[in-house]
């Protein structure tokens, strides 16, 4: 983990030193983590944990990782925006993935750090500087927004936390989060479902749900515990498909198709043992979703155009190597992976 020393780090690295799957757990930071180390090697797991910091000891901490998780980076305070990190968020991502692409190439790759609407597109174009650059590894972790989902319909409906779902499709920021609570499962029984006023309730309060902790906290940073328990479920799934159990399903913001002229969605998809093995189409919307899709375009393709040119000084995103779904199946092969960015149909650029 890059940035293990964090209000996210900390408790992280608690939580994956506890996961079965971790062997070893390297934990970096360019400050304070020999004591989170020591700390967290203590637990009875059996993850072996070192501690690494500083620029000389980034490749070291990243050599033969299979997946790392980004979480480095500024918070909010009470006011901004997440673009508001972007001037010193996208330095701190393009300089942790240059390193990675160039000590562990082919690591599953988690990114934590805001705005990650726009740190994935950065994320993507170091990569593709130096070769290796693959869609199916880089993974955006908007699964926050689906713990709020799940919590806050649960509280709505007196359906157990733990068994409801929502996909969260879009973004990670304000309306580019857009919760499909009309897909929700297990399908509400009328007496639980949702009037217009509960949806239009919780879709504000999902998409708000990370200004209402920065508020909450007053200055003191955003979330760190809850994103550390979505960060490490996200972990344990990426982890969990890499050995190879199967129908492994989240929903991350990768590169996709699923909306013309957004090179990467929010979106429910299959994990496998290289990363992202399939993509699901949206399914079938509300006309309230619709509109939220429609009203989330601008931002997005403007993030993520933000993202792509603090890169290479170009405008917009170069669909180039990936272009067709011929090209994209050969490469898809390539990395052994299968129907990457496939959807069922477009219907007026989105495939539903
Ligand atoms: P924090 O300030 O508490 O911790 C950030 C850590 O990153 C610090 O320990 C800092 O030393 C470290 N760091 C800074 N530059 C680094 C570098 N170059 N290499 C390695 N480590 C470096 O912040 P936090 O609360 O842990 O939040 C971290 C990021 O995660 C923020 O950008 C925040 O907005 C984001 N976040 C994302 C989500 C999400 O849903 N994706 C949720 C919560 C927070
Ligand atoms: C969140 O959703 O909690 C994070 O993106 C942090 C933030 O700035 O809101």
């Amino acid at each position: 983990m890059l940035g293990a020393a964090g209000g996210i780090g900390q408790p992280l690295s608690l939580l994956l030193k506890q996961l079965p799957r971790v062997a070893n757990l390297h934990l970096y930071d360019i400050a304070n983590v020999a004591g989170v180390a020591a700390d967290v090697s203590h637990v009875n797991s059996p993850a072996n944990v070192r501690g690494f910091t500083g620029q000389t000891q980034l490749g070291a901490a990243l050599e033969g990782c299979h997946l790392v998780l980004i979480p480095a980076g500024i918070p909010r305070k009470p006011g901004m925006s997440r673009d508001d990190l972007f001037n010193v968020n996208a330095g701190i991502v393009r300089d942790l993935v240059t390193a990675c692409a160039k000590h562990c190439p082919t690591a599953v790759l988690n990114i934590i750090s805001n705005p990650v609407n726009s740190t994935v597109p950065i994320a993507a174009e170091v990569l593709k500087t130096h070769g290796v650059y693959d869609p199916a590894r880089l993974l955006g972790v908007t699964h926050l927004d689906v713990m709020r989902a799940r919590t806050f319909v649960s509280e709505a409906t007196g359906l157990d936390p733990n068994a409801v779902d929502v996909p969260v499709v879009g973004g990670h920021a304000g309306v580019t989060i857009l919760p499909l609570l009309s897909q929700t499962t297990p399908a509400l029984r009328l007496e639980q479902q949702l009037t217009q006023e509960q949806t239009e309730h919780l879709t504000h309060r999902i998409q708000n749900g990370g200004t209402e902790v920065v508020e909450a906290k007053k200055g003191a940073g955003s979330a760190t515990l809850s994103m550390a328990a979505a960060a490490a479920q996200f972990a344990g799934k990426c982890l969990a498909a890499m050995a190879g159990e199967k129908n492994v399903t989240v929903c991350a913001y990768v590169a996709s198709d699923s909306v013309k002229g957004l090179p990467f969605f929010a979106i429910r998809c299959r994990l496998g043992r290289s990363g992202v093995e399939r993509i699901y189409p949206i399914g079938p919307m509300s006309a309230f979703e619709v509109d939220g899709l429609q009203k989330l375009i601008p931002e997005l393709k403007s993030s993520i155009d933000k993202g792509v040119a603090f890169v290479t000084g170009k405008d917009g995103w170069d669909e180039q190597p990936l272009h067709n779904a011929q090209q994209r199946r050969v490469a898809a092969r390539k990395s052994g992976v299968n129907d990457v960015r496939a959807g069922a149909g477009d219907v007026a650029g989105v495939q539903m």
